[in-house]
């Protein structure tokens, strides 16, 4: 009986190579339909009004405010101009209290907005500002934002944990910058940016091959350097360098060649967006635990291996988490004793079988395989659209990658760059590099804000 749901589970999130070349290419489809017209697409395509990225040469002081990932960060970058380095930065990480995730917009930015003055407040003293020259702020804000300019921008919709009514739709900026005065707090927003255009500025400072900046964290999402005359749907007139940076929220593609499963119907129906968000519920963070527990949830109800347990733990919706998902799948134990503790400090399940811990870690390698090679057929597509997916003589392509679930996931991180290979093949695969582009966006947002005021 469970043998039988772990096959049906493996069939069902089975991701030969040809599906997922399906994948990439429905994945390069979307970009091509979202560019052509407002609408056009699922995967919205949203321009960030970047139209230059870091050239090395950026200087000053700025602020940077982080806030979508695990954590809310506040930070101070120092770019030190020429020496094409970051002097120093200072950051600071606050865990959002949860109910602010679901509150009243001016709530959640007044909470930001303390956070940041009392960041300021100690960051002073050593800190020299020129008379009367209002400090810089860069905001990164990890959410669909229709940009109205590199520093406005208004709220399309919430993703991941966040639900708040009355800001959607609202200018972000707006909403911060209401906040801070209300703290009494002067400061100039320079920059409005998404992580995933984070990501792409702060790796393409240190390396001009970068062409993608792409997010597997909570979320997930991907930007990348467009041409401005290939973007149909811009209005507005052509900028001197002929780019354009696109924040895709990539979160929101969906083709019917993804292997969705009941477990994921089941969990898209009980989300906070049913019927948004199918990719990024598939392969990010916030998911994977979940999926995983659905699956065990199906074991423990119909096959009785966990014995006659209370199944409380086991309904608790995001009570199985991604990071205890990684944990039992990189037991390297004899006897999987880091299965058998999560299980019973997690679940509850106090005794099983080495044959049953097996099964819990297959059913992991199973849920995050699948992630992570839909995730490497995401970076295909991009390629593919991009032109840079056969292998062009002398055109290094890097593709920066940040957020928890690359960064600390081993066995994920490791199966989207093996499969990356096996779908662009040999000759391919050495032109194109994956790198993981540690904490970029914070300093991206100071990047962009100073390339943007030069
Ligand atoms: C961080 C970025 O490095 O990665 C954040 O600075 C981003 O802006 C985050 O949101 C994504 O990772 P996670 O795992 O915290 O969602
Ligand atoms: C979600 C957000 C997107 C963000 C991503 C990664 O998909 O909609 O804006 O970039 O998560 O944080």
């Amino acid at each position: 009986e469970a043998e039988k749901v772990v096959a049906e589970l493996r069939e069902r999130c089975a991701t030969p190579a040809s599906l997922l070349w399906d994948v990439a290419a429905a994945m390069a489809g979307e970009m091509g339909a979202g560019l052509e017209k407002e609408g056009g697409s699922r995967v919205k395509m949203l321009l960030s009004y970047v139209d230059k990225l870091p050239t090395g040469r950026e200087e000053g002081l700025f602020y940077g405010l982080d806030l979508g990932g695990t954590n809310f960060r506040v930070l101070k970058v120092h770019l030190g101009g020429s020496k094409k380095h970051v002097v120093n930065s200072e950051s600071r990480e606050v865990s959002i209290p949860p109910h602010l995730m679901s509150g009243t917009s001016s709530e959640l930015f007044g909470f930001i907005a303390g956070e940041l003055g009392k960041f300021v407040a100690e960051e002073e003293e050593g800190t020299d500002m020129p008379n009367g020259k209002k400090k810089e702020l860069g905001f990164t804000f990890s959410f669909p934002v229709r940009q109205r300019s590199v520093a406005s921008g208004t709220l399309v919709k919430w993703t991941k944990a966040f639900s708040i009514d009355d800001a959607v739709g609202e200018d972000v900026v707006a909403e911060l910058q209401t906040a801070m005065v209300k703290q009494g707090l002067d400061m100039h927003v320079a920059a409005l940016i998404n992580d995933a255009v984070g990501t792409l500025a702060g790796a393409r400072y240190y390396d001009e091959d970068v062409v993608a900046g792409v997010i597997f964290g909570t979320g997930t999402n991907a930007a990348y350097v467009e041409k401005a005359n290939a973007i149909p749907k811009w209005e507005g007139e052509l900028p001197n360098s002929g780019d354009m940076v696109i924040n895709m929220e990539w979160g929101n593609f969906y083709s019917s060649h993804l292997p969705v499963t009941e477990y994921d119907e089941a969990l898209d129906k009980e989300s906070l967006n049913p019927g948004e968000q199918i990719y990024e519920k598939l392969t990010s963070g916030m998911y994977l635990g979940d999926i995983v527990r659905r699956v065990l949830l199906k074991l423990s109800l119909q096959s009785g291996i966990f014995g006659s347990i209370d199944n409380s733990k086991l309904k608790t919706r995001f009570h199985l988490r991604t990071p205890h998902i990684s944990a039992m799948h990189h037991d390297e134990t004899p006897d999987l004793k880091i299965v058998a503790e999560k299980l019973h400090q997690i679940l509850e399940i106090t005794h099983t079988s080495l044959e049953t811990r097996k099964m819990v870690v297959e059913i992991c390698d199973i849920v995050a395989r699948r992630a992570a090679r839909l995730a490497a057929a995401g970076v295909a597509g991009i390629l593919m659209k991009l032109g840079r997916n056969g292998g062009i003589d002398n055109q290094r392509s890097v593709i920066a990658i940040d957020g928890g679930l690359f960064e600390h996931y081993t066995k994920f991180r490791e199966c989207l760059e093996s499969t990356l290979g096996e779908l662009l093949g040999e000759e391919a695969s050495k032109s194109v590099a994956v790198k993981h582009a540690n904490d970029g966006s914070g300093i991206g947002a100071a990047l962009i804000a100073a390339s943007q005021s030069r």
